[in-house]
């Protein structure tokens, strides 16, 4: 059997020239769990072209949906900017990662941190029943150069909290808070810069992160990851992993050079 499924492209949508999303259709036999990433890609030259690619839909969606830059020289991207619906598409058959709520401990507030396409997975978690059910809040933030990057923005904001099932809940529990850095925003700031200011807090109404309460999931780029991980060991937060839960997990963002 063939290590990836042959998927078929549904949608595109380009929000910047810089990044799109798309969806695709889904093996039934695929499971995942909110939050995890899988390798898709192209046969390019009769092989495999495979980059790591989190789920930006959620587990019971019937569909698969992927956030992804556009890089000119870019192996993969160069060529994945282009697909069209009716496209076929490779989508690796064993989905893995950390940023699972089971690798956390139980806590009151869960974080998700991220920049750019880092939002991908996050897109999944806040969709996830038992993320609400362990949380009082779940905070997502989304870090980009300018307000155009900010993709989902309408679906979270608006299309959620109507959904039919979690709508209420994520009304009640989920704040958004998009930054933005090289252009004039409502929110405007690297993430480590409003955390340390404690302007983010502020805004959100939260006290500042303290390892008692809060839980953290990173997803960005390795500058991001590493200020932002020692802000959080500061503090005394410790990094969870599949075989031991802790108060905060990361996972690089795919950024293809
Ligand atoms: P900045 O504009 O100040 O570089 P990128 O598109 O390069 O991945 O960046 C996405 C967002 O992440 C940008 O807003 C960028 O801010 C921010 N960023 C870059 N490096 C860091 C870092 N070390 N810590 C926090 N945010 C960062």
């Amino acid at each position: 059997m063939s290590a990836f499924n042959q998927e078929t492209v549904l949608s595109v949508h380009h929000w910047t020239d810089r990044l799109f999303s798309f969806t695709t259709t889904r093996d039934p036999s695929f499971r995942f769990q909110n939050g995890q990433f899988v390798m898709i890609g192209l046969e390019v030259e009769g092989k495999p072209l495979m980059r790591a690619y989190s789920m930006a839909s959620a587990n019971y969606d019937e569909e698969l949906e992927f956030l992804s830059i556009k890089v000119p020289e870019g192996p993969l991207t160069s060529r994945l900017q282009h697909l069209k619906p009716g496209d076929n598409i490779l989508v690796g058959r064993k989905p893995v990662g950390t940023l699972l709520v089971d690798n956390l401990l139980p806590g009151k507030h869960l974080y998700l941190l991220s920049t750019g396409t880092g939002l991908a997975p996050f897109m999944s978690v806040i969709r996830d029943l038992e993320v609400y059910d362990r949380f009082d809040k779940v905070v997502l933030v989304h870090g980009c150069r300018f307000a155009s990057e900010l993709a989902y923005m309408g679906r979270i904001t608006e299309n959620l909290p109507q959904d039919e099932h979690l709508g209420e809940l994520i009304s009640e529990k989920l704040v958004y808070y998009p930054l933005v850095t090289r252009e004039p925003f409502e929110n405007e700031g690297r993430i480590t810069d409003v955390i340390e200011s404690g302007k983010m807090f502020d805004r959100l109404g939260l006290p500042s992160f303290n390892k008692e309460d809060d839980r953290v999931m990173l997803c960005g780029s390795p500058e991001m990851l590493r200020d932002t991980v020692r802000i959080l060991e500061e503090r005394g937060f410790i990094e969870g992993s599949n075989n031991k839960p802790g108060h905060y997990v990361i996972e690089k963002a795919f950024v293809e050079k």
